[in-house]
């Protein structure tokens, strides 16, 4: 793990996803969660694992309120997140924020970088003209994007650059909190690492709290300093990274982590240079020198 333990309970935000029916089809709903409760202190990366269907994305969608359900409930500190009116559901978009695994489908292909992420800062702060762009361009300067791109479309950038405006977007409303869906999964593993890089550095700066939803256990070991593990809706085990990985409790953590490779039997050579994407606005890479880079050494060979 490359990043401090935060501070205490400081700021701890408590979530309380509880249960939630879901349905697709008006004739049927489906419990999908069950009694998934955690607290969230500043500063502190949760993270959440578990197979495909355990309901991770629900849970980061039920607590911003991007799905309804049919039934259950959600609790953000103390209040019911489905009994809000537009204006609380408001502040609390403005706390918390939201980056997914394809961050093309999270922009619109209409719109400029300079529209995308100055939207928000109309929408919540009313900035307009040239206070809203000098924003904007300072958003983007901090993410790692040249001023002169502001014009361009999602289209026009790489995968990495365009998760960097993802966050550049979700920066806009200065969040307490982001639920990061695999953020990095669909990215070269050379681009990973610098993306991880700039969550880490403004997790850092902001004091930002994530909630960091992976399938790949070895990048929650080395990024979270407590982990859920989810099955079938339910978080079955709970505890502090280090405890999940060397003293699993729950059958299905054991399974899960029994299953990670060990990079001790992987090939000792690692100077085979990975497939870099341009990506030549990338900020410098504070944590990559030696700690990110000789961990991603071990997960290519
Ligand atoms: N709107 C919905 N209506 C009914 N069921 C849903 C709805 N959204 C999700 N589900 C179901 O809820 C369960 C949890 O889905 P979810 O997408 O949260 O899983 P996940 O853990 O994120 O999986 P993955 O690792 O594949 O992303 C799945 O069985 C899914 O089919
Ligand atoms: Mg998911």
């Amino acid at each position: 793990m490359i990043n401090d333990r935060p501070t205490g309970g400081f700021g701890a935000h408590e979530v309380l996803p509880g249960k939630a029916k879901l349905s697709r089809k008006a004739t049927e709903s489906t419990q999908v969660t069950n009694n998934v409760s955690f607290t969230l202190a500043r500063g502190e990366t949760l993270g959440i694992v578990g197979e495909t269907g355990a309901g991770k994305s629900t849970v980061g969608r039920l607590v911003l309120r991007m799905i309804d359900p049919d039934a259950g409930s959600v609790h953000f500190n103390g209040n019911d997140v489905l009994a809000m009116d537009k204006k609380t559901l408001r502040s609390l978009r403005q706390r918390a924020q939201m980056i997914f695994q394809d961050p093309f489908s999270s922009l619109d292909p209409h719109m400029t970088v300079r529209e995308a992420v100055g939207e928000p800062l109309t929408i919540h702060q009313g900035l307009k003209g040239e206070e809203r762009d000098t924003k904007v361009i300072a958003l983007l300067q901090r993410v790692g994007i040249r001023e002169d791109q502001l014009n361009k479309y999602p289209r026009e950038f790489s995968g990495g650059q365009l998760q960097r405006l993802a966050i550049a977007r979700a920066l806009t409303t200065d969040p307490e909190f982001i639920v990061c869906d695999e953020p990095v999964a669909a990215l070269d593993v050379s681009i990973q690492a610098q993306v991880l890089n700039l969550l880490l550095d403004l997790q850092r700066e902001r004091g930002l709290a994530y909630i960091f939803i992976s399938h790949d256990l070895s990048l929650v070991r080395f990024l979270a300093h407590r982990v859920a593990v989810m099955y079938k809706g339910e978080i079955v085990e709970m505890n502090d990274t280090e405890e999940i990985f060397d003293n699993p409790q729950h059958p299905y953590t054991q399974k899960l982590v029994a299953a990670i490779p060990d990079p001790r039997n992987r090939e000792p050579d690692c100077a085979r240079s990975p497939n870099v994407e341009p990506d030549s606005q990338a900020t410098p890479l504070r944590y990559s020198s030696s700690s990110i880079r000789e961990f991603f050494c071990l997960l290519t060979r």
